[in-house]
Parts: structure tokens; sequence; C-alpha cells
């Protein structure tokens, strides 16, 4: 018997209007549902559209009076795991992307989550993605230690989408599947 697929939603972790994260976000989602072991929800940042923490309670209470942090909540909720997909800015991971991570507590807890970083210069945004992992742990998330970057990100997308460099799909895979086996450990109680 197969097992049930894992929800995993792919976030694009820029606000940007003409981000690169769109393009790449939707080639992976693509990858993604390839093999059918997930069910693929893309969310884009820039749609949830979340202002600055205004929460008047820590995430920690659970308690949130504002409808965007209601909605927030119930999208990360239906979640098993992430594939943050996510730019470098100034050798760092964006505000917007931690805004989204502060608002929430519980939804977070456990939830294994891979990272897909991506910047114009030569590093494909890793040492954002590694500043990332310590905060996700914070949070109760489980980051997967297998990550991908994506280097030289404005030349490969183009009016067409994302052009995948070479080895890109099987860095992809290796997070993917590190994400499988995280999402499916058994939980202690
Ligand atoms: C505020 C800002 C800071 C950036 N800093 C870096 C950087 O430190 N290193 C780098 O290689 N590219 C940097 N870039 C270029 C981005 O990696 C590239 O433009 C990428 O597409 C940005 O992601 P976005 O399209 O989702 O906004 C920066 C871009 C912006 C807008």
């Amino acid at each position: 018997m197969n097992p049930h697929p894992i929800r995993l939603h792919v976030i694009s972790a820029s606000v940007r209007p003409t981000s690169a994260a769109r393009p790449l976000a939707r080639w992976a989602a693509d990858r993604a549902r390839e093999g059918g072991r997930f069910e693929v929800t893309p969310v884009d940042l820039a749609e949830i559209a979340l202002p600055f923490l205004d929460e008047p309670a820590y995430a920690s209470t659970g308690v949130y009076t504002h409808p965007h942090t209601r909605a927030w909540s119930a999208l990360a909720d239906s979640a098993d795991a992430f594939l943050f997909v996510l730019p470098m800015y100034n050798g760092g991971f964006t505000a917007p992307f931690k805004n989204a991570i502060d608002f929430l507590h519980r939804e977070w807890q456990g939830k294994p989550a891979g990272l897909l970083s991506y910047s114009a210069g030569g590093s494909g945004g890793a040492p954002a993605a590694l500043m990332l992992r310590p905060v996700l742990e914070a949070v109760g998330m489980v980051p997967a230690e297998a990550s991908a970057a994506v280097p030289g990100i404005t030349e490969l997308v183009t009016a067409d989408g994302f052009r995948a460099p070479e080895g890109l799909a099987d860095r992809l895979a290796a997070v993917l599947e590190e994400v499988t086996t995280l999402a499916r450990r058994p939980v202690s109680a």
C-alpha cells in the first residue's frame, strides 16, 4: 500500500514584484510533483501580503486577532513539510520571510524543511540558507541537511521560465528525499 502523499508547501520567500523565486519555485514544484510522493501547494509570500508582525500576543500563545494571521496559520497548518525557495539579500535571507516565520509558532513544530536558495552571484545564496537554519530550528522546524543553491539566477530566469543548470535537479531530488524521510519518521509521543 502506498503511504499518504506528503503535503508539501513550496514557498517563494521573496515579495519583490519581479522576484526570480516565482519561476524557480514553479520549476521546483514540478520536480516535487514527479514521482507522486508529494501533494504540492505553491505559496507566494507576495500574495500572502503579511504586514510587519502586528499581533499583540506572542505567536506561541496561538492567540491570533487578525484575519491575515489566521489565514497564514491555516495555510501553514495544512502542510506536512516545506520547501523554501529563498534569495540572498546582502548576505542574508529576506526580511519578509523572517517576518512570515515570526507570525506563527505551533504550525511549524516538527515539520521538515528543505532549502533551495538562489542569488545573482556565485554563492547561490548558500550563506542565506546557512543563516536560516538556526532560525528554523528555533521555531521547531527540522531543516534537511542537504540543500540546493542556484548561482547566477539572473541568467537562468527568462521569459520562458527557469532554465535549470546541470545537476540542480539531482541536488533538489536529494533535498526532497531527505524531506520525505523526515516527514515519514516515527514521531515519539
Ligand atoms: C536587496 C538586494 C540585495 C542583494 N544582495 C545580493 C548579495 O548579497 N549577493 C548576491 O549574489 N546577490 C544579491 N542580490 C541579487 C539577488 O540575489 C537577485 O537579484 C535575486 O533575483 C533576488 O531575489 P528576488 O528576485 O526574489 O528578489 C541582491 C538583490 C537585492 C534586491
